[in-house]
This record gives structure tokens, C-alpha cells and sequence, in this order.
């Protein structure tokens, strides 16, 4: 490991299916108003939105609720919280959804004692706040993104095509605790479950493609991607398999708490490919990153041929007896491609309403990252979305 970094999550989790019992003691820290954050209604039908109104009044919080954060959330709707939270002084913000009601939840926490637009401040210009930070707390119901531990936020400005996201250095912007139960997520239709699983995956992906040098993170990487197929096998047949949620969603916190990129430079380009792709399209997160993800893998392949060997091998149980290197790097990319297949994933653009129309607005609003193995050119980021079609 060759790279100097400081680690701290701060973030405290209650894990399993009994772990909401522990929200009231959470509230205590906290003062008085609480912004209730939710989606579109699912936690109304899963009657996870009567339990939770029933904890708050019995710890007495006088409540005011943001619903409807839709996936994807936009400035606009970010703009409507921050004027519900101020009219009600809030001071707690209870989050209870998936990734995008959780991101919403920590962008308004940064937004409601800001004096400057938050798009131009922190979406724009990437500045931390220099306000305060009202704190967030998460029911989550909904596994993949791994907003629940840590300080990432995004937010999509539908006119002008842009989906960004932000990974705030404050870790007072991290949730304060989190709260998972892998029966809240159950309900997920199955389109919502393999969409987090390959997230997840790829959230992975993205800090293992990087560097050369032997690096503990590497290991850590290569036991959670081989938990999350184990485990999504598992899930794929019985969806109401404790076990194989409760794995899940413990993998999905652990891809993206920071850990993982520990002392690597990290890729982070199918994001950014597919944020642009979601942008222009409000496709589900999880299928943007796997429409895109095989030609930009087969792309940069040659320049990190090593790792994408130990991909193979390590990860996919290859063997690498009488291969030449470039076989058992397909052969890792061709078994992650039957897996992607077999869980009923995207693979290709086209199947997730991106027509050719919309490819010079997609290469315009994908921002460019350094740490992987290639710098993506402009016209490479073009082949690779033409090669999703
Ligand atoms: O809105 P409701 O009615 O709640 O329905 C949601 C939504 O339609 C539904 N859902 C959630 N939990 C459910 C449920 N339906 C039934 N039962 C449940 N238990 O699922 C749909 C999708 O929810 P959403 O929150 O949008 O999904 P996800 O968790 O994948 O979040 C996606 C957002 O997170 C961002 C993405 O870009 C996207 O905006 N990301 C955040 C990251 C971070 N903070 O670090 C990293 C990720 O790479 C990602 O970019
Ligand atoms: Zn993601």
C-alpha cells in the first residue's frame, strides 16, 4: 500500500430486525423538530411509515414531513425541503427510504442554513458547507448505494442534464446513526433489488480498478464481491431469504463507507458515465451503471491487465492454468457478464430508454476522473456509450 490517508466513520449502525428499537434512544440526542424525509409511499404500504410516526410522537418530536422525494432527486424538489425546513425550524432530519430519499436528506442538511444556491455552491463549485449542518439520522429500505454511511449526496438538475454528485469531506455530513433491517427491504420489487446488487458491485468495481501496488484494500474487495454473488444467487431464487439480504445489505455499507478506497487513487468512470446517463434519461441507478459497464470495462482492460487478472482469478474462481493473461482477463469479464445476465440486468442502453439522440447531451454531462487505469478521451467516452446501444 503506497498512498498516505486518514480514515474515520463516524456513523453509528443498528443492524437486524430489531434494530428501529433502538431509534428512540437516538432521538434523545437530538432536539425537537424533525423533518420526516420519505419517497413515493412505499413505506406507507409496508406500514414502515405508521411505526416510526408512532416512535416520534411517543418521544414527543413535533414533526413536519418532506414527502415524495422521487428517485433521482432534483434541485427543485431540494429547493421545496429547505423552505419546509426552515418554516419549521428544523433541527433533526429523519431520513427513511432508499439512497436518493437519504442523499435528499444530506443535501437539505446542508442547505437549510446556507445563504448561497446549494446547486451553484456544492454541485457547481464542489465547496464544503460553511454553514450549519443539521443532522441526519436513516431508516434504510432499500440496499445498494451506501448512502447510509457516508457523505455522498446526489442531485440531478433536470434542464440542465446534469446529475452530480458530491462526497462532502465533512464527516459531520455522514448520517449520525443508521438503522438496518434487512426485512424493510423485502419489499422491493426485484427490478429495485439486482439494480442495488449491481450498485453495490460496482461501487467495488470502481475503487478496486486502480493502482498497481499490493494493497490490503484489493483483499477486502475481492471477499465482498464474492459474498455480494454469493448472496445475490441466493436472493435471486428466494427473495425472502434473511440470510442473503442480511448479507447484502451489511456488503452494500461496507463498498462505499471508505473504507475499500483506502490508500487507491479509484476509478469512479461508470458512475460518472452512467450519472450522465440518468440525467438525461432518470433510468435507475443500478441499470445506468450496468448498460455501460462491459465496453468500458473491455476498454480500459488492457491498461490494468494485472488487476484484471486477479479479477478473474480471485473473484471468479478462474483457473489460470495454460492462460495467457488476456484470456483470463476476458474470461473475468465474461463470467461478471453471465452473472449480470442471470440476475436480469440492463446491459444495454437501449433497454433502458437511451436512444442515439441522446448520446451528445450523455458525452457532454459525464465528467472526466484521473484515478482509473485510462483517462477516458471525450470520443472514448462516446464509443463506450455507442457500444452500449
Ligand atoms: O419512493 P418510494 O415510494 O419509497 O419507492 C422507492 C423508489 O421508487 C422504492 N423503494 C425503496 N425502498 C422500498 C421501495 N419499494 C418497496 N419497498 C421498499 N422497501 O425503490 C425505488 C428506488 O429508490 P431509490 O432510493 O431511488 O434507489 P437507490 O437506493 O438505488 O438510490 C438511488 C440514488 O442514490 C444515488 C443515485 O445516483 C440515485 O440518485 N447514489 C448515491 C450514492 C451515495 N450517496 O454514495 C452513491 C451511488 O452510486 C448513487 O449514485
Ligand atoms: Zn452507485
Amino acid at each position: 500500500m503506497l498512498e498516505n490517508f486518514s480514515y474515520c466513520n463516524p456513523t453509528k449502525l443498528y443492524f437486524g430486525e430489531n434494530a428501529l428499537e433502538n431509534l428512540t434512544v437516538e432521538l434523545t440526542k437530538y432536539g425537537n423538530n424533525v423533518a420526516l424525509v420519505y419517497g413515493g409511499g412505499s413505506i406507507k404500504k409496508n406500514g414502515i411509515y405508521d411505526e416510526i410516526i408512532g416512535i416520534l410522537k411517543s418521544a414527543g418530536k413535533t414533526v413536519s414531513e418532506i414527502a415524495g422525494v422521487m428517485p433521482n432527486p432534483t434541485i427543485h424538489k431540494l429547493y421545496e425541503g429547505v423552505e419546509i425546513a426552515r418554516t419549521n425550524k428544523v433541527d433533526f432530519i429523519l431520513a427513511v427510504g432508499g439512497g436518493s430519499v437519504v442523499d435528499y436528506a444530506k443535501a437539505l442538511s446542508v442547505s437549510i442554513h446556507c445563504d448561497e444556491d446549494p446547486w451553484e455552491k456544492y454541485y457547481a463549485r464542489f465547496e464544503e458547507p460553511a454553514c450549519e449542518i443539521v443532522p441526519v439520522g436513516v431508516v434504510l429500505t432499500m440496499v445498494g448505494t451506501g448512502s447510509e454511511m457516508n457523505a455522498g449526496a446526489v442531485i440531478t438538475y433536470p434542464e440542465k442534464k446534469l446529475k452530480i454528485g458530491h462526497v462532502f469531506a465533512d464527516e459531520k455530513i455522514m448520517p449520525r446513526f443508521s438503522i438496518l433491517n434487512p426485512k424493510y427491504t423485502m419489499s422491493l420489487p426485484k427490478s429495485q433489488m439486482v439494480a442495488g446488487i449491481y450498485d453495490m458491485f460496482n461501487h467495488i468495481c470502481e475503487q478496486y480498478f486502480s493502482g498497481e501496488d499490493d494493497n490490503t484494500s484489493d483483499y477486502i474487495s475481492e471477499g465482498l464481491m464474492r459474498s455480494i454473488i454469493h448472496s445475490s444467487r441466493i436472493a435471486m431464487k428466494d427473495m425472502n431469504d434473511y440470510e442473503a439480504r442480511s448479507n447484502l445489505m451489511w456488503a452494500a455499507a461496507w463498498a462505499l463507507n471508505t473504507l475499500v478506497s483506502k490508500g487507491k487513487s479509484t476509478d469512479w468512470m461508470v458512475h460518472m458515465l452512467g450519472q450522465s446517463v440518468g440525467a438525461c434519461s432518470n433510468a435507475t441507478h443500478g441499470m445506468t451503471l450496468s448498460a455501460v459497464s462491459l465496453p468500458y470495462y473491455k476498454m480500459i482492460m488492457p491498461y490494468g491487465i494485472q488487476k484484471f487478472v486477479r479479477f478473474a482469478v480471485n473473484v471468479w474462481n478462474i483457473s489460470p492454468v495454460g492462460k495467457t493473461e488476456k484470456q483470463l482477463a476476458e474470461e473475468g469479464l465474461s463470467a461478471m457478464e453471465m452473472w449480470m445476465k442471470e440476475l436480469g440486468l440492463a446491459t444495454k442502453l437501449s433497454q433502458i430508454g437511451v436512444t442515439t439522440e441522446m448520446i451528445d447531451d450523455i458525452v457532454k454531462g459525464t465528467l472526466i476522473m484521473k484515478g482509473g487505469y485510462k483517462v477516458l478521451s471525450k470520443d472514448d467516452v462516446r464509443e463506450v456509450l455507442m457500444q452500449s446501444m
